[in-house]
């Protein structure tokens, strides 16, 4: 099994650049079934996720074809003739359930498994369901799968359009109905929806394909049906996960680093909060920050995640461990997934002061932490205790780190190159 061995106490300096952002990747390639020819995408990061959707691609039928040196992704989609998404890539990976829209939409019918529980917390896909549901499919539950269809005596070929409010801003929902609203007839309303740049990432490469949709990077979307959308080229939006994950190193343990296609506009409310702690951020453009070792001491602060543009889920486990070295109490509320504290345990073994109460963490900021075995329970808790172990005493031994290489490119290699002690072994 593959690990990470930190030496902790390097200083990080130099430059980091981020890759394309995982969690529009991943979407892009879904929507890609919605096209009648070929698809280019740009800079998709080389990373498991990636792998696995487009593996999904390729059992329903589209050809690919990866340059990997490149990181450019040629789809074509043409080639689909199968409509169902197995469990067995499902199960690894949730987005996967991304292409029950565009197959739905394009092709009248889908058959998905249900996702199931995952190391963050139960995760249902209700609100999907019934955004398609009030586009006019039928659906039916059974052993496991959604068969999902377009009644076709009520409603002909398409769905159709309509007004669909959403309980919660859910990103995945959002993602799955305007996928699939773009073919429908008429217009489709989603309203609560989603507001994550990379919504508006997906929906900037749908229009660039033909769709006809408005307002997405807001909470109220609407969508313009149309009959076919068409091939496309189009270059995926940097990652804001990772530029937030590599800002918190630099916090954690940088004498000077750039952060690279950093967007830091996407990130407003986790920058400002890192400013509150104290961290020495500099603004060099629109794409590029800069982090230097601060000159006084880091204050703690309270945290509460929220749906964009609340303070990102996503980074809620490194800022942890930013806290977690900050003299005084910091208290961090995960309002987004009910079990995403479950890294904590490998933080107080390497002498963390954490407690978990509900859905809080009550952190009282230790002088140091001491390097240990842990594991990586997820994507961004295994990031968390790899930046636990940069700044850790002594030797971090990092396993299961098949969740961190889901969604971080050549992670340890970045690290390394900012001059951190890392080594992958087998
Ligand atoms: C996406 C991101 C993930 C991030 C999350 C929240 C991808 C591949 N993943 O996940 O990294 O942590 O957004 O920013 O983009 N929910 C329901 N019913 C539904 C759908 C969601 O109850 O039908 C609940 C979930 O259980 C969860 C919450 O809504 O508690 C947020 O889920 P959602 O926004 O859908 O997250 P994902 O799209 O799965």
């Amino acid at each position: 099994m593959e690990r990470f061995i930190i030496n902790g106490g390097k200083k990080l300096s130099g430059k980091v650049k981020i890759s394309g952002a995982k969690n529009s990747a991943l979407k892009l390639i879904a929507a890609s079934i919605l096209a009648d020819s070929k698809i280019t995408l740009r800079n998709v990061p080389q990373i498991e996720d990636v792998n696995i959707m487009l593996e999904m691609l390729e059992i329903l039928g589209a050809k690919i074809n990866v340059e990997a040196a490149s990181k450019v992704i040629e789809i074509e989609p043409e080639y689909i003739n199968n409509y169902e998404a197995p469990y067995e890539l499902v199960r690894k990976m949730r987005a996967s359930i991304l292409v029950a829209g565009p197959l739905l939409s394009k092709f009248g019918r889908v058959k998905v498994a249900i996702p199931g529980g995952c190391n963050i917390g139960s995760r249902q896909i209700d609100l999907h369901l019934k955004g398609f549901k009030d586009l006019g499919a039928e659906y039916l539950v059974e052993h496991g799968y959604v068969n999902c269809h377009i009644d076709k005596n009520r409603n002909g070929n398409r769905l159709h359009g309509t007004i669909i409010n959403l309980d919660f801003p859910s990103r995945g929902a959002t993602e799955n109905i305007m996928m699939a609203a773009c073919l429908a007839s008429g217009q489709t309303v989603i309203n609560n929806a989603a507001r994550e740049p990379e919504i508006s990432d997906l929906a900037l490469f749908l229009n660039s394909m033909g769709a006809k949709i408005q307002g997405a990077g807001t909470d109220y979307i609407t969508i313009n049906g149309v009959k076919s959308l068409r091939g496309t080229d189009y270059e995926v939006m940097p990652d804001s996960i990772e530029a937030g994950t590599f800002i918190t190193a630099a916090a954690l343990c940088g004498e000077k680093v750039e952060i690279q296609n950093a967007r830091w506009r996407n990130l407003e409310v986790f920058y400002s909060k890192l400013k509150e702690i104290g961290v020495k951020i500099t603004i060099i453009d629109e794409n590029n920050i800069r982090v230097e070792a601060p000159l006084e001491r880091y204050k703690p602060v309270n945290i509460s995640t929220l749906p964009y543009p609340g303070f990102p889920t996503d980074l809620q486990p490194v800022i942890t461990v930013l806290l977690s070295v900050v003299p005084g109490v910091s208290i961090v509320t995960e309002n987004v997934f009910e079990n995403r504290f479950m890294y904590v345990d490998e933080l107080n073994r390497m002498g963390a002061d954490i407690k978990i109460e509900g859905h809080h963490a009550v952190i009282r900021g230790v002088e140091k932490l001491s390097g240990a075995p842990v594991r990586s329970f997820d994507l961004r808790a295994g990031a968390a205790v790899v930046l636990a172990g940069l700044i850790a005493e002594g030797t971090t031994e990092v396993s299961d780190i098949y969740h961190i290489k889901r969604g971080y490119e050549n992670f340890d290699e970045k690290l390394r190159l900012l001059g951190a002690d890392i080594k992958l072994v087998e």
